[in-house]
């Protein structure tokens, strides 16, 4: 069979980038850890605020230095609505939802998850900066969808 030199050079192009980009895709999967927010456990909805942590939310120090805000999602706010958080410290964000399907993602970060009933969703963020950003539910939950949000005061 006879290919035509420029279809062999497009066809090589092509498969050269394909390389490159799945190349490019493992490594700051495996080699970054960039990944997305998992689902750590799973954790009956109708006992959130009666199962640890979400019994007592907020943040806390759980080793020097690290951090753990755990939240709870529901219709249509987050609790607690406002949190505090160290720069420059690891902060683990543990949220779930009491109801529906909700959103948790904090302006300006990567930390975006899904918060579904009956899941805890985990991220870890290291606010660089001392600011504030809002937190926003950005799955559509209801009525008051477009009330619900919060704030993280970075200090
Ligand atoms: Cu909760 Cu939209």
């Amino acid at each position: 069979m006879n290919i035509h030199k420029y279809e062999k050079a497009f066809l090589t192009l092509g498969g050269v980038m394909l390389v490159i980009f799945l190349s490019a895709a493992l490594y700051s999967a495996v080699g970054m850890g960039i990944m997305l927010p998992s689902f750590a456990r799973e954790i009956d909805p109708a006992a959130v605020r009666t199962t640890p942590p979400f019994d007592d939310p907020g943040v806390r120090e759980v080793a020097p230095g690290k951090y753990e805000a755990v939240i709870i999602g529901q219709a249509w706010s987050f609790v607690p609505n406002e949190i505090r958080v160290p720069a420059g410290k690891e902060v683990t964000f543990r949220v779930t939802s009491t109801d529906v399907l909700h959103g948790f993602n904090i302006e300006g970060t990567r930390v975006n998850m899904m918060l579904v009933p009956g899941q805890v969703s985990e991220v870890t963020y290291t606010f660089k900066e001392p600011g504030e950003h809002l937190i926003i539910c950005h799955e559509y939950c209801g009525l008051g969808h477009h009330l619900m949000y919060g704030k993280v005061i970075v200090e």
